[in-house]
């Protein structure tokens, strides 16, 4: 008789420091605390994603996996200002954050962000595409635009290469608010299943179906286990709360439970 094996996915938390903090040293302070209060869970994949300039600084246990913020597509050339995704991996980074609505607002367009991906997925890295409505219309208008961001954003990416992808809804009126303005669990369950759908009809459901859908936006200590459970999320992407050392480790035992 067959024997039916379930594999129970490790639950992904991902901190998105954004533009924090103003100093080397507090990032080292910041990245140590986490990297020590976390290092007994198993269950749990976490990532911190540090501003490019610290990412080779802060150090690399093996307990925490580091991710770029965003990086350009071209390896090297005459870009002043920018950094290049092939210069985030040397630095460490396996992962990387793509698509966040603070750069798609900056006028970042979807032929770049597929650009990004491609190349991201090219060096081998796994790509966290962010997509976000900016209104949320009660007549479900909104999924259009994630449907929209998602087969703009991976068009013509090799279905090889899908389990290098997770994507992450991120609503744009639910960050940075410290949960008031959050999702809740139920609709996120919701828009998951919507994400995972557009997913197989593009890759197959055996691809599609696979890549994991985090939800990001306002998660605090309080409503990410309602998230992780009733919202089946896949994992979090937390910015604000992943600068808290005592909160993050809080929510990553919460997601490796
Ligand atoms: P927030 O940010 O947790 O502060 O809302 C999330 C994000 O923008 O990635």
């Amino acid at each position: 008789m067959n024997k039916l094996i379930t594999i129970k996915q490790k639950k992904i938390i991902i901190g998105n420091w954004k533009m924090n903090p103003d100093s080397l040293s507090d990032a080292k302070r910041i990245f140590t605390k986490i990297v020590a209060g976390s290092s007994k869970f198993k269950e749990v994949e976490t990532i911190i994603c540090p501003p490019s300039v610290f990412l080779g600084l802060v150090g690399k246990p093996k307990n925490i996996k580091l991710g770029g913020q965003d990086g350009f597509y071209e390896s090297t050339g005459p870009h002043t200002g920018l950094v290049s995704i092939s210069m985030l991996k040397s630095l460490g980074a396996e992962y990387l954050i793509v698509g966040h609505s603070e750069i798609r607002q900056a006028g970042e367009t979807d032929d770049l962000i597929n650009k990004k991906i491609k190349t991201g997925l090219k060096l081998g890295l796994k790509i966290v595409l962010c997509i976000g409505e900016e209104i949320h219309d009660e007549n479900g208008e909104y999924l259009k635009i994630l449907q929209s961001q998602l087969l703009q954003d991976l068009a013509l990416v090799p279905k090889k290469y899908f389990n290098q992808i997770i994507v992450a809804h991120e609503p744009v009126w639910a960050i940075g608010s410290l949960s008031k303005n959050a999702d809740n669990p139920e609709s996120f369950a919701h828009n998951r299943l919507f994400i995972k759908k557009v997913l197989a009809d593009l890759v197959g459901k055996k691809v599609g179906l696979t890549v994991p859908v985090l939800y990001g936006g306002s998660v605090g200590v309080k409503n990410s286990k309602d998230f992780l459970t009733t919202g089946e999320a896949d994992g979090l992407l937390i910015g604000r709360v992943s600068l808290i050392p005592d909160d993050f480790i809080k929510i990553i035992t919460l997601a490796n439970n």
